[in-house]
């Protein structure tokens, strides 16, 4: 009776914002962005003085969390505020992996996250999608690629902004956040049992989206 859903996991640079938001525009779907919503918090708490170790205070923050996204413009407001860039700099992804690892917090999230799920589909992006919060999803995906190919894709998303980068260190920097995010206490970047794996590190981003949906279709 419920719509269904497809999770897409992975780790940053595999892809996964890319490949999630195609789906969603191909089958028509709703999406969800579930790693804004932990930046948005990281935003909130820096915007009103919380302290990115008070649990409680973040969770509350969580709780009553007015959010508006608007998916065909990619826009998103908290309260009045237009939030959508502010939100995507290292310092809210750094801050937003902090709040990430507070079980207060990712409890606080858990039922705005499922409140997502409306005809005729949803496709939710994350890292915990098909492990904790969509656990039934029809169809999950788990996107990876080589450290070595998701630096390789950073890098040159850093030239194109005229930011000069060093390979081996964004190398090391993404391994380093990797082990950080799959050794986590909760929710704890890994596949779920029944979650298909799709590397794409031979993959252009066509490539990767065909591949997706044809991972989709075979199991809808
Ligand atoms: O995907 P994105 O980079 O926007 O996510 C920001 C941070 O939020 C991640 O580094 C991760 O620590 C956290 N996150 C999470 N669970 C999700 C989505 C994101 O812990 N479902």
């Amino acid at each position: 009776d419920q719509a269904p859903v497809v999770a897409v996991d992975g780790p940053s640079g595999s892809g996964k914002g890319t490949v999630s938001r195609a789906l969603a525009t191909r089958l028509g779907w709703h999406f969800l962005d579930s790693g804004a919503l932990y930046r948005l918090v990281a935003h909130a708490a820096l915007d009103r003085g919380v302290a990115l170790d008070d649990e409680a205070g973040l969770a509350d923050l969580a709780r009553h969390l007015e959010v508006r996204f608007d998916t065909d413009s990619d826009r998103i407001w908290l309260g009045d505020e237009e939030v959508s860039l502010a939100i995507r700099s290292e310092a809210a992804g750094d801050a937003a992996s902090r709040v990430a690892a507070l079980p207060g917090v990712r409890e606080a999230l858990l039922q705005l996250q499922r409140d997502f799920r409306a005809a005729p589909g949803l496709v939710a992006d994350g890292r915990d999608m098909g492990s904790v919060v969509f656990p039934a999803a029809e169809v999950k995906i788990f996107l990876t690629a080589s450290a070595g190919e998701r630096a390789r894709r950073r890098y040159n998303q850093l030239k194109e902004k005229g930011i000069e980068a060093d390979i081996a260190e964004l190398v090391a920097a993404i391994e380093a956040r990797d082990k950080r995010d799959m050794e986590r206490p909760v929710a704890p970047l890994k596949p779920a049992e029944d979650a298909v794996e799709l590397d794409t590190s031979g993959l252009d981003i066509e490539g990767s989206i065909a591949a997706a949906l044809g991972i989709v279709r075979g199991r809808l």
